[in-house]
């Protein structure tokens, strides 16, 4: 009889290794009908040069969904030297940069709220999501006002040549490795959609390392390799601080926790930048 064990326990559910070769997930706040459009999702994900997760039978629990997935291996990206890490994850944001996204990632919610309606563009939609979390985050974000405005205003006009698969999340905890390559890219779902591939450089590039001693050097140095490879500096400027605004008090909506201090930080840093 294989032992079932807890693996993970981030804010959306638990995460149990079941022993035979699978995962589940048990999710606090979600019923069946609201993970299908993830499954879709994920099962429509081009191939890729990594493995990605699909979600099997959706089963319930008290009318929770449980959803059951392959378990997939690999190491943390910690292991390898900082410059093979920093390659790595710049390779798994340029790989997603080579994809067409489907019809389910445009139905996908983003920050659990329709993003794709009303045939609004990406920019606009972008706009429009910065524009509702602001208004759902106040006071916290008391004296960005301006700067809130400033960013829409030029969100709205971005037209991206391309849209691709964005996972929105890329970080070091769910890249799994096998050596010095990627294996697999977990946690789909929280802001993935279809999208600006260098909205998520901009914020995989904050995401390497977030609350280090390190954490402001690596994010330029990435920034930096970003921009080498053709992602408009300023447009990702934007882009994290529409990341920021938006998700300033999602984790906690008193805005207690690391995480609004990290948004509130880079909206103060970016502020004579935009
Ligand atoms: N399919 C999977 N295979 C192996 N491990 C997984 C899988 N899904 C999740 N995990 C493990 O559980 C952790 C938490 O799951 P994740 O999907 O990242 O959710 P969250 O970060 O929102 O808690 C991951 O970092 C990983 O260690
Ligand atoms: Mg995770």
């Amino acid at each position: 009889m294989p032992t079932v064990e807890l693996i993970g326990q981030g804010m959306e559910g638990a995460v149990y290794d079941l022993g035979d070769g699978r995962v589940s997930k048990t999710w606090f706040d979600r019923r069946p009908d609201d993970v299908r459009p993830l499954k879709a999702f994920l099962d429509e994900l081009p191939p890729l040069p990594f493995r990605t997760p699909r979600i099997g039978e959706i089963g319930q629990q008290n009318g929770q969904a449980v959803t059951v997935e392959d378990k997939l291996t690999g190491t943390p990206l910690q292991d390898l030297p900082e410059d093979q890490a920093l390659d790595v994850f710049v390779g798994v944001v340029e790989a997603l940069g080579q994809t067409t996204p489907g019809p389910a990632s445009k139905a996908l919610p983003v920050l659990n709220q329709p993003f794709w309606y009303d045939d609004l563009s990406w920019g606009e939609a972008l706009a429009a999501l910065v524009r509702r979390r602001a208004a759902e985050s106040q006071p916290h974000l008391h004296g960005f006002e301006d700067l809130i405005e400033h960013v829409t205003a030029q969100l709205r006009t971005i037209e991206p040549d391309k849209l691709s698969v964005v996972h929105g999340d890329i970080c070091p905890p769910n890249l799994l490795m096998d050596g010095p390559r990627a294996a697999a890219l977990l946690d789909w779902g929280f802001y993935s959609t279809a999208g600006d591939n260098t909205f998520e450089a901009a914020l995989a590039a904050g995401f390497f390392d977030m609350y280090g001693p390190e954490a402001r050097r690596l994010d330029d140095l990435l920034l930096d390799r970003f921009e080498q490879l053709g992602h408009d500096r300023h447009r990702m400027y934007l882009y994290r601080a529409a990341y920021a605004i938006t998700t300033a008090t999602i984790y906690d909506e008193n805005a207690g926790d690391g995480h609004y201090v990290w948004c509130v930080d880079n909206l103060k840093r970016l502020a004579d930048r935009l």
